[in-house]
């Protein structure tokens, strides 16, 4: 959702906090601002547009400041307008906050600020904080009117605060992500760690109903009382979270996918058999996840039930709360996440835990609330992924999955040579041949209205990945069926040129390919991705066979067209429409 950010400490803060906005950016884009304290004196810019437009329009190299917060947006509350960009200030313009989340009690806190004399400049929910902690200034200091704001919050939150006549600056954070970051020479305060990442790697994880208080020190309190947080220190470097060489971090993060597999394939083995443990113990498992991790956990029920013979429920995240009726402390709940900070994962997890089940996840980012609220946690060690759309996170959990699988009956180490073997292959599958190759079925499928993806058996949830891959980036409607599916409806829908994209196994190939000619003689143009072509694809795309690992190289020819499918139709493949990368609101 929204990304924030501050600092304060003894460099120039301006150019700090532009940088962390920019590495922030996968979190929303639709307007960005930054509130600064210079002499004295808040100075507010903001405007509707990506950071570079809005940053670009106003000349604030020359503006020397030791404490700025930051914001980029994605609406919630508010059109997409310059008087709803964050950040947000009192009526007397000494105080500026930003925020990220949703205040679910804002009307009736509107209402009395209202009817105080306070007047709102904007239509967010997020503008009445300024406000409440200028009416609890009237009584206290702006730490104790910061904290007093903030009890009267309902919803969800991660907030920084500053004052034009103090050197404080304030953050507290409610069911969505803060973190602090600390530097030799001041501190960030962010909704996450990419974007301090070029400053410092030591970091404090801020806790739910954490309120931090920095001036000359560091303080945090949870609950009105004074708390100790460690200093962790991050594994990803600055480097990681750059594009490189690469134009864009979608085409980087699907070219380190065999480097994302060899790291995943790493995991502690004494955790792996811990969760497997949980598993065959368990009274009903649950996978649970959202987007790109719903897919996977769809993809790993089907593993598991061929290699370990093992059933596992799977429910997309914020359907969660339907299933929680069976739940005993003997249910097992496995989260799948790459950011850890899905607020309808995090839900999910909750409820679950409220009926004493265990929650075991498997998650990207280290530190991340769901890592810090799971009993068990797999880390993916993929490193940061930027770009709005998942690809390694996808592939690195599914390796993770099959891992798992295998493990259940006792053959973790057959299930690492069967992946270690991919990782070659994986690096032909990424390379420039493949992507060239590619780009020719792109220039053909690029004014295409509907593009349909279909998968039988293992292949189906990959049909469904990759048309969810191939619509968010290049907003061609795509869907994916089920094999079986098709003439239950979903043939109607194909005309004379209708493009077709077939995933095939060795295991499904007859089913799968008595598909392919329904559709064909429908008038489809059928696309092939699988290990042996047929007369009856117009384009094929071949893809080694890998058994239950079929997912994870099948997937990549179709990370590669979606982005091809972007470039030609002129789109920004980091940064689609309305979408973005850490949903943390509901
Ligand atoms: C958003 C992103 C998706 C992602 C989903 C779940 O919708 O745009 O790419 O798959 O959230 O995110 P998570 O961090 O929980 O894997």
């Amino acid at each position: 959702m929204c990304g924030i950010i501050g600092y304060i400490g003894k460099k120039d803060a301006i150019p700090l906090v532009l940088n962390g906005l920019k590495n922030l950016e996968y979190r929303g884009y639709d307007s960005a601002g930054i509130g600064a304290i210079v002499n004295g004196e808040l100075i507010v810019k903001k405007d509707v547009g990506k950071i570079d437009e809005v940053f670009s329009k106003i000349n604030i190299s020359s503006i020397g400041s030791n404490i700025t917060i930051g914001h980029t947006r994605w609406a919630t509350h508010g059109k997409v307008t310059k008087e709803n960009a964050h950040p947000h200030t009192d009526c007397k313009n000494e105080i500026a906050i930003v925020h990220n989340g949703i205040i679910e009690n804002y009307q009736e806190l509107k209402k009395e600020l209202i009817s105080k004399g306070h007047v709102l400049k904007s239509e967010t929910d997020s503008e009445i904080i300024a406000h409440l902690i200028e009416e609890e200034m009237k009584q206290r200091n702006f730490e104790d009117a910061f904290k007093k704001a903030i009890e009267k919050l309902k919803g969800s939150y991660a907030i920084v605060a500053i004052n034009k006549n103090e050197k404080e600056m304030m953050g507290a954070r409610k069911e969505s992500p803060l973190v602090v970051g600390v530097s030799e020479d001041g501190y960030f305060i962010a909704s996450d760690v990419p974007s301090f990442l070029d400053e410092t790697k030591r970091v404090i994880y801020l806790y739910d109903g954490d309120v931090v208080v920095i001036n000359n020190e560091i303080k945090i309190f949870n609950k009105g009382v004074e708390v100790k947080r460690e200093i962790d220190s991050i594994e990803w470097d600055a480097e990681q979270a750059k594009k490189g060489v690469f134009k864009h971090f979608m085409l980087k993060e699907i070219s380190e996918q065999a480097e994302v597999v060899k790291k995943a394939i790493m995991q502690d083995e004494k955790i792996i058999k811990e969760i497997v443990n949980a598993i065959k113990n368990a009274k009903g498992v649950y996978f649970v996840g959202c987007g790109t991790a719903y897919h996977a956990c769809l993809e790993g029920s089907y593993i598991f039930s061929k290699v370990a013979k093992t059933h596992v429920n799977v429910c997309y995240a914020h359907e969660f709360p339907n299933y929680v009726h069976f739940l005993t402390p003997e249910s097992l709940v496995i989260a799948i996440s790459q950011s850890g900070e899905t607020a309808d994962t995090l839900a999910a997890i909750r409820a679950a835990k409220e009926k004493g089940a265990k929650v075991m996840s498997i998650v990207n980012v280290a530190g991340s609330t769901l890592v810090r609220e799971s009993d068990k946690v797999l880390l993916q060690h993929a490193g940061p992924e930027i770009c709005v759309l998942s690809t390694k996170s996808y592939t690195s959990q599914l390796t993770i999955l099959v891992m798992l699988a295998y493990a259940l009956v006792d053959k973790l180490d057959e299930a690492k040579s069967k992946l270690k073997e991919l990782i070659r292959y994986i690096y032909y599958l990424t390379s420039k041949n493949t992507q060239e190759y590619i780009k020719k079925l792109a220039e053909k499928l690029k004014d295409a209205r509907d593009i349909y993806l279909i998968g039988r058996d293992l292949q189906y949830p990959t049909a469904l990945e990759a048309a969810l891959k191939i619509k968010e980036v290049s907003y061609i409607h795509a869907e994916g069926f089920a094999g079986g599916e098709l003439k239950h409806g979903n043939i109607a829908l194909i005309e004379k040129g209708t493009p077709c994209i077939i995933f095939t196994s060795k295991e499904n190939e007859e089913g799968i390919i008595a598909n392919a000619s329904e559709l064909k003689a429908r008038g489809a143009y059928v696309i092939g991705v699988g290990p042996r072509n047929s007369e009856v694809f117009d384009f094929f795309i071949k893809v080694r066979g890998a058994e239950e690992a079929n997912s994870i190289v099948q997937i990549i020819p179709i990370q590669i067209l979606a982005y091809q499918l972007a470039i030609l139709r002129g789109l920004d493949p980091d940064r689609p429409r309305n979408l973005a990368k850490s949903v943390t609101v509901k």
